[in-house]
């Protein structure tokens, strides 16, 4: 029998359930799995019902891993609780964006950098979700050809946003069909029916940028250790429920070639290949939506660059852009002797 673990989940949202789900799912070795919140309360997650304890620095004593998958920002669980949950023993797998950048914080998508995890200090950073896709299917290209430039245009699903977006489209999808005003209160524009080019908040680093768009910049930068790929993002919320889908145009310092692409990404580790335009055959959000994989089509020389590709990436933002990547990072460091 080897070694179980104690794990506390913060926040019980979309990603705080999805987290719980799939440690359960993939059998991670844990003694108990503590859910805390804003609040106590009940919750059914994964058929079980969990006691949801309010967060405090004491609900951290005696854990080995804490999930943090709270808000972001000033009054977010992980600026709160995280440092003082590792201060209390645990190593903090924090999903949102506050300390991604931290120079002590390891940014690691377990498939692509987990070498980074060697000399953490008890407090790692899962990546956006957005950037997890895209580097999925572009790391394993990146050790081979060498990337120099990425221009991203994303269609990202509202479960991004947490449950409140998810509840304003269904919602507005029900309006519309009984013909009833549609009403917002989470996105600035109406989602349903309706493209919105803005994530996030305007960045002061990169005029122009919002903050989901320049996350993908500087954490592709951080995770493949390479301050001088070129990156440039449009992130655009699409009323699609879960799953996020890029268009992604990529150049190498020489020549892909777009079969030895392709047989690159059939063989790399959590890609799958779906790629057979002319049978219309392509990833789509919908059909995604539950895996664990990031899925790559549309793979062709782009026309208008030299040594450039494009191709056309989808995955659940929830799952491998969030949760699994997490609990991933945790398998990894249980495997490196790193806990
Ligand atoms: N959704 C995605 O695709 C995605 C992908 C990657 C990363 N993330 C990140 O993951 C995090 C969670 O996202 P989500 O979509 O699950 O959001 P969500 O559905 O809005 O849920 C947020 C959860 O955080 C809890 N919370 C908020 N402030 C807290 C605090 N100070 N202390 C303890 N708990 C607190 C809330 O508690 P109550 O339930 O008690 O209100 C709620 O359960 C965010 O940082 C987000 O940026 C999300």
């Amino acid at each position: 029998m080897g070694r179980k673990f104690n794990v506390a989940v913060v926040g019980a949202g979309l990603v705080g359930k999805k987290m719980v789900e799939v440690l359960i799912e993939r059998e991670f070795p844990f003694n108990k799995i503590k859910v805390l919140a804003t609040r106590e309360r009940e919750e059914h997650i994964a058929g079980r019902i969990f006691k949801v304890e309010k967060t405090t620095v004491e609900g951290f004593n005696g854990i080995d891993f804490a999930f943090f998958a709270g808000t972001e920002g000033e009054k977010g669980a992980s600026q709160e609780f995280g440092w003082k949950a590792v201060e209390k023993g645990a190593i903090v797998i924090d999903n949102g964006g506050d300390f991604r950048m931290h120079p002590d914080v390891p940014l690691v998508i377990p498939e692509v950098n987990s070498h980074h995890l060697k000399n953490h200090k008890g407090f790692i950073a899962n990546p956006n979700c957005s950037t997890i896709i895209m580097l999925m299917a572009l790391a394993p290209l990146h050790k081979r050809y060498r990337i120099k430039r990425i221009i991203a245009s994303t269609y990202q699903a509202v479960s991004g946003t947490g449950s409140k977006a998810v509840e304003e489209l269904d919602r507005q999808v029900h309006q519309y069909v009984k013909k009833e005003q549609l009403t917002k209160d989470v996105y600035p524009h109406t989602i349903c029916f309706n493209v919105i080019p803005h994530i996030g908040n305007l960045s002061e680093q990169f005029p122009g940028y919002y903050s989901e768009e320049v996350k993908m910049i500087l954490e592709t930068r951080k995770i493949l250790d390479c301050p001088e790929i070129l990156v440039s993002a449009t992130c655009v919320r699409v009323p699609v429920f879960n799953g996020h889908s890029e268009a992604i145009t990529v150049q190498f310092d020489s020549q892909p070639d777009v079969d030895e692409c392709r047989k690159i990404l059939s063989a790399a580790e959590g890609v799958k290949l779906v790629d057979q335009p002319e049978n219309a055959v392509y990833p789509c959000p919908i059909d995604v939506s539950g895996s664990d994989d990031v899925f790559v089509g549309r793979i062709r020389k782009n026309s208008a660059m030299e040594n450039a590709l494009d191709m056309w990436v989808v995955g659940d933002n929830i799952k491998k852009g969030a949760a699994q990547n997490a609990v991933q990072i945790a398998e990894t460091m249980i495997r490196m002797n790193l806990i």
